[in-house]
């Protein structure tokens, strides 16, 4: 028997349908509220509003529950590989040995840039942020493949769109570091892995050998698989929205990396590692920055504490934190940021402010650690936090595009002035 939610409005009752999820979440289906009604719901900041069905990605933030297409958080970062999720996430299943290998060898065959991508470097200033420079190459794109531009024009093309963004996507990241330093750029090698390519065009330079580390590519290989996907987040909305106005994938991946920036989502990574460093050159005192935290005359913000959805423990840090004591432990690294960190941590999981608030450490707390401790410039955080999410995004993307979903297109409740007469300027 299909259950129903009764609502009254100013005289007006109405039943609206419950629809319940596969691990029963239940919502209420308000599509036919406004024809019955004439109202419309109001929630700043999607608190509480499902924009879509997904199934791609769950999570249960009550119990710190996250699993990409079934498959928990903490198996896939132990045991898969990087461009494995990336598969899963997007086909639905994880891949046999010869849909790994050809999904693999695909992409390593699309890892070039035309060289005229290279020629828009020159025209950043030094020092722009990454990130700006990311969203504009990303864009980019689609002025170099003008076939990308009908994101309708069937499976074989959209999937070749896929193909290239996510094979070129290490190689701009690359560039990008590579071209705030001034150094010139490492071309991709189709005899690495993914991640072996994105390290190798990061750090190795042009006049000299440089070895793969094993430790440096399990670490890297773990962190873009927790960053993988994160259902309907501030940035993937985003990709979903832009992308529901027929938007082509590399226009809507470039909005979706504006949103990743803010410091709020995973700008985060970087104002974290800023915020551990200034109260390192500030005395290391944990307590003074806890209690601004709590005092609401300031703006101060733990960064890399709290989460809209989860409130009791982000699986994801967790795996982050044990992996940042490994890291460091084997690449020989003593941080002093980390023993910040663990004491910001305990001082605050111990104060009511923070239990009472359910905030405990999120994803971006440790992550900016252990990219400091492999040797990517702060800056470039949140850039490896995008390439870790494209798979994400795309996923989204595409199951927006295949349901065939209508154009995004919130409503609003005006609060402004009604209707007045125009004044000719000179009586004003
Ligand atoms: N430090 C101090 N107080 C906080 C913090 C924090 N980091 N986060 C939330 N609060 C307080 C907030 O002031 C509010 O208090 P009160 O109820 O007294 O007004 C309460 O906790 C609820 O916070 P909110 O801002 O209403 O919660 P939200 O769900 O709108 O925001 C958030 C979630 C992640 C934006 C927020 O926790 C935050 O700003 N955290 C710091 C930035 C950060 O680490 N972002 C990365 C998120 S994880 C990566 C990703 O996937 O985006």
């Amino acid at each position: 028997m299909s259950e129903t939610a009764k609502i009254s409005i100013q005289g007006v009752e109405t039943e609206l349908p419950l629809l319940v999820g596969t691990e029963n979440e239940v919502g209420i289906d308000i599509s036919g509220l406004r024809a019955a009604t004439g109202a419309v719901t109001l929630d700043f900041g999607y608190k509480n509003t499902g924009s879509t069905t997904s199934s791609i990605t769950y999570l249960d933030g009550e119990a710190g529950i996250l699993r990409h297409r079934g498959y928990s958080i903490e198996e896939l970062a132990d045991k898969a590989e990087f461009l494995e999720v990336a598969y899963l996430l997007i086909n639905g299943e994880l891949p046999t040995k010869e849909q790994y290998d050809a999904w693999d060898n695909e992409i390593r065959r699309h890892t070039l840039v035309n060289t005229d991508i290279q020629n828009m470097f020159d025209a950043w200033p030094t020092g722009s942020h990454p990130m700006g420079q990311l969203i504009a190459m990303i864009s980019s794109l689609s002025s170099f493949y003008p076939e990308s531009l009908n994101p309708n024009s069937g499976e074989e093309a959209r999937m070749r769109t896929i193909t290239r963004l996510l094979a070129k996507m290490p190689t701009l990241c690359a560039m990008i570091s590579k071209n705030r330093i001034g150094h010139p750029i490492i071309y991709p090698k189709n005899n690495l892995s993914y991640v072996e390519n994105y390290l190798n065009m990061t750090f190795k330079h042009v006049t000299e050998d440089y070895e793969l580390d094993p430790v440096f590519v399990r670490a890297m290989n773990k962190l873009l698989i927790l960053h993988a996907d994160h259902e309907q987040n501030c940035s993937t909305s985003t990709v979903r929205m832009v992308g529901s106005s027929n938007a082509n994938l590399f226009a809507s991946i470039a909005a979706g990396i504006c949103a990743l920036w803010g410091p709020l989502h995973g700008g985060a990574n970087e104002a974290c590692v800023a915020m551990l460093e200034k109260i390192r050159e500030d005395g290391s005192d944990v307590e003074k920055y806890v209690n601004m935290a709590k005092d609401k005359d300031s703006d101060f913000r733990l960064m890399g504490f709290g989460h809209r959805v989860y409130k009791n423990f982000d699986p994801r840090a967790n795996i982050i934190k044990k992996a940042c004591d490994d890291v460091l432990e084997k690449l020989g690294v003593n941080d002093p940021l980390l023993a910040i960190a663990k004491k910001l941590e305990q001082v605050a999981l111990e104060d009511e402010y923070f239990k009472a608030r359910n905030l405990y450490p999120n994803v971006d707390f440790y992550s900016g650690i252990i990219y400091k401790a492999l040797g990517i410039p702060t800056e470039m955080f949140t850039v490896m936090f995008a390439l870790g999410r494209l798979p994400g995004w795309i996923a989204q993307w595409k199951e927006m595009t295949e349901n065939k979903e209508p154009i995004g297109r919130p409503r609003q409740i005006y609060t402004g002035q009604i209707n007045r007469i125009y004044v000719p300027i000179e009586q004003r």
